[in-house]
């Protein structure tokens, strides 16, 4: 199969539309078989329950080619759940885990042609995506649904891929305490993009976010999960019901134990101790691994001991492993991987 025509190595994180996605509708109460399809348009009514009231929730994951050139998708049974759960919280029907992973493996493999080959740096984004069809207009669930997965080939989500980033304590808050900030709803992202705009206006790559209901706790940013180093060698990484949980975060904890040798605790991280970490890193699908150089809270600024030139040594050790095993050069742990090519 004859890849397409791209420039792999210095795509950017943002939409090129690939030739099939994959469609299903909800109706009556069931869902359709489902289908591929060569339109990527969305034709709904004007009163739709995703226009009206943003009932939505999404998913994020990638298939990689390995370095002996098969195609392959990372844990796609945990979006399938952290889908379930979403769709749960929100009224909307689930899409069952194995239909998810089904569909997942069949728009990727019709999209073979755009997955970018193997060292380029590059990899196969895949969203899947469920919005509330059709109409409402009093504060209620849609009765019908739509799901799509579509795809498109990524660059890193930080410019500069590697390079540390500074962030900045945010004034805003991402999640409330009992609210929606352990799913990944479409309105989670809607209110973050003032906040992330902001951000970047004043220099800033992302926003650190507090626990809402004490402002002492670090949470996560916008994308991303945190995980610390202690100078000790140690991974800390927040605990919280209202921060999502990564499928990226649960891999790196038990690389880290497992196959590292490394103490790991999931636990509160008060922003007092952040000083104290030998290497900060944002984690998740589309960030992989992201050192953080630089922490602003208004006049003071954390400065991490691992600088602004590279990736700390156990961040690297950490992104070595996980890469590693989504490529193939490295045995996964039993289910880790699926084949879909
Ligand atoms: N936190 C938020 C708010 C996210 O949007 C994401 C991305 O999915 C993550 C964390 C990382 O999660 P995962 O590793 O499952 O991609
Ligand atoms: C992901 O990592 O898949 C995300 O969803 C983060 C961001 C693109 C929303």
């Amino acid at each position: 199969m004859e890849k397409k025509n791209l420039d792999w190595a210095n795509l950017s994180f943002s939409y090129i539309k690939t030739d099939k996605r994959f469609v299903a509708n909800y109706k009556d109460g069931a869902w359709d078989g489902g289908q591929l399809t060569d339109d990527d348009k969305v034709v709904i009514t004007e009163c739709a329950g995703v226009l009206q009231y943003s009932q939505s929730c999404f998913e994020g994951l990638k298939a990689y080619t390995t370095e002996d050139g098969h195609v392959v998708c990372f844990r796609p049974d945990l979006n399938g759940q952290r889908m379930e759960d979403s769709c749960r919280r929100l009224e909307m029907p689930v899409f069952p885990t194995e239909r998810f992973v089904d569909a997942v493996v069949e728009t990727v493999r019709a999209n073979l042609a755009w997955v970018p080959p193997y060292g380029s740096g590059a990899t196969l984004y895949i969203r899947p995506y469920m919005f509330g069809s059709s109409a409402v207009i009093g504060v209620k669930p849609a009765d019908e649904y739509q799901f799509r997965i579509l795809v498109t080939p990524v660059g890193p989500y930080f410019k500069g891929g590697a390079k540390p980033i500074v962030i900045r304590v945010s004034d805003f808050d991402r999640a409330a305490p009992h609210g929606t900030g352990h799913i990944k709803a479409g309105l989670n992202y809607a209110m973050s993009l003032h906040p992330i705009m902001d951000a970047h206006r004043q220099g800033y790559a992302e926003n650190m976010y507090l626990d809402p209901a004490t402002r002492t706790k670090v949470e996560e940013t916008g994308g991303a999960n945190f995980i610390f180093i202690t100078k000790d060698g140690t991974l800390v990484t927040p605990k919280s019901g209202s921060i999502l949980p990564s499928i990226t975060r649960r891999s790196l904890l038990y690389v880290a134990e497992h196959y590292l040798g490394m103490k790991v605790e999931e636990r509160e991280v008060p922003l007092t101790e952040v000083p104290s970490f030998a290497e900060v890193g944002l984690c998740g699908t589309a960030a992989v691994i992201s050192p953080v150089g630089k922490i602003v809270n208004h006049d003071s600024e954390i400065c991490v001991p691992s600088g602004m030139e590279e990736m700390g040594p156990v961040l690297t050790k950490l992104y070595d492993t996980l890469t590693g095993i989504q490529m193939g050069r490295i045995e996964a742990p039993e289910g880790w991987i699926k084949r879909i090519a």
